[in-house]
């Protein structure tokens, strides 16, 4: 284990100093990261002071410091979680083998393959987000919108730091290709298709920070079981900063409920549209949308890749550990579901096969925590949120060639039609969300179509200048 280096050009604890070739390398690769943030990162505030925790240790105590810094001068750095001592594979063909220090040349392609699918959605969301400095409800939101990004920033260095360090010239030649594909790029588009949408306002970004960063929760959480020692720790410190990001999802999503709880009461009515609010059955519609395209993310139902990664101990499930079965999984199954004879039934698979829905259904049980909690308030005018059966609106897996109803019905044509206007966001209501959109730059004030905060950031509170303007 190394010490770590704070004050080293990239800060570390992973040795850099004593590895010259490596940090050579990857100091050659910060400035050409720098320019990438300008060029691509927010669009505007980039010479602006912003209260931002900045990692600076792994320990259990005191791994962040927080203070105002200006975002291009933030200092991204390296981190991997404290070794677990003799540590062994958990899972799979070599369950009980001491975990990799090293890539097996046996699994390197695949390895590198897992590392540049998660690597380049980190920095594929700062530049899907980019535009929303403009017109953040509140400078504690301007704020919070700049930690995660400048996080998905650390969490692009985490995948480069692997693939500089472990993958020669082909994992250099990956890390320049991470600052070359851009977010909607026609010639070169980032990998998963999510990531080349555009983030259009706000409340996309608290539905995309709830659903789709969660996403990312799962995958780093299935990644930091990995064999490969060193992927399991970056991953395992990863998740550390990701509960932020999920953090701002949740209580945006819930200030927006409370806010439009607020205006129905106050104006005695569900419509508070006009009244400058979101109502209820708008926040559906997008909490439908933003659901279903991150199910497409962890991919069809069954797959050879997920059977293929599991056995080699590349990829483990969620909470491994705590599982109560052999961790091999050759002789069980289960089933997943399936559209068969014009009905949604399920069939029988290998539970190798069918890890992504696995990893899928955990990740559902996580969603539905904060729609419980924003039914909790919703409860006061008597009406909820409701996830959407999980074959709504899917362009991955078997229910891509079908249509289903957000209440699970198998529908046709002219019926998905007809209900398509009330269950996924319409033009009008992208139109009324984006004339609620104002920049709000004056501290403690918020727009008028989401609740204040409970508390501040870091005991600050809720009107200190996060950002100085
Ligand atoms: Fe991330
Ligand atoms: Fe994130």
């Amino acid at each position: 284990m190394s010490a770590v280096d704070i004050d080293a050009r990239i800060p570390n604890n992973v040795g850099l100093v004593d590895d010259r070739r490596l940090q050579r390398a990857l100091e050659s690769w910060q400035p050409k990261f720098i320019e990438w943030w300008k060029e691509l990162g927010p669009v505007a505030f980039q010479g602006n002071d912003v209260y931002l925790r900045t990692a600076v240790d792994v320990g259990q105590e005191g791994w962040a410091n927080f203070g105002h810094v200006k975002m291009p001068e933030y200092r991204w750095g390296i981190f991997l979680a404290d070794p677990e001592p003799d540590r062994t594979i958990a899972f799979g063909d070599h369950q009980g083998d001491a975990a990799w220090q090293e890539v097996p040349g046996e699994y390197r392609s695949d390895l590198r393959r897992l590392l540049v699918v998660q690597g380049d959605t980190e920095p594929a969301s700062v530049e899907q987000q980019r535009a929303l400095c403009l017109t953040a409800p509140s400078v504690y939101d301007l704020r919070n919108l700049f930690q995660v990004n400048v996080e998905e920033g650390r969490h692009l260095w985490a995948m480069v730091y692997l693939l500089h360090r472990y993958f020669g010239r082909d994992g250099r030649d990956e890390a320049d290709e991470m600052l070359e594909r851009h977010s909607g790029d026609v010639d070169h588009p980032r990998i998963l298709g999510a990531f080349n949408e555009p983030t259009p306002d706000w409340l996309s970004f608290f539905f995309f920070t709830y659903f789709t960063d969660r996403d990312g929760k799962f995958q780093l959480a299935s990644l930091r079981e990995s064999a490969f020692d060193p992927l399991s720790r970056t991953c395992d410190f990863m998740l550390k900063e990701e509960a932020h990001h999920m953090f701002v999802g949740a209580t945006g999503i819930g200030r927006v409920v409370q806010r439009t709880v607020e205006l129905m009461k106050e104006h005695d009515t569900a419509d508070v549209a006009e009244h400058g609010g979101v109502d209820v059955a708008m926040l559906q519609r997008y909490l439908n949308f933003h659901f279903s395209v991150s199910l497409d993310l962890f991919g069809a139902e069954t797959s050879t890749n997920a059977a293929n990664y599991f056995a080699a101990g590349l990829k483990g499930r969620f909470q491994e550990e705590r599982r109560d079965d052999d961790h091999r999984l050759r002789d069980v199954t289960r089933d997943v579901p399936t559209v068969a004879d014009g009905a949604i039934t399920t069939r029988e698979a290998t539970a190798l096969a069918a890890l992504n829905e696995t990893l899928r259904d955990d990740y559902v049980v996580d969603c539905q925590k904060g729609v419980d909690r924003w039914n909790r308030t919703l409860a006061e005018v008597g009406l909820e949120l409701r996830l959407p059966h999980g074959g709504f609106n899917r362009a991955v897996g078997t229910f891509r060639d079908h249509h289903i109803a957000p209440d699970g019905r198998l529908v046709d044509d002219a019926t998905w039609s007809a209900g398509h206007g009330s269950w996924l966001p319409t033009a009008a209501d992208r139109a009324h969300v984006e004339s609620l959109m104002v920049g709000v730059t004056e501290p403690g004030r918020m727009a008028g179509w989401v609740a204040p905060p409970a508390t501040g950031i870091h005991a600050k509170p809720v009107d200190y200048d996060y950002v100085r303007i």
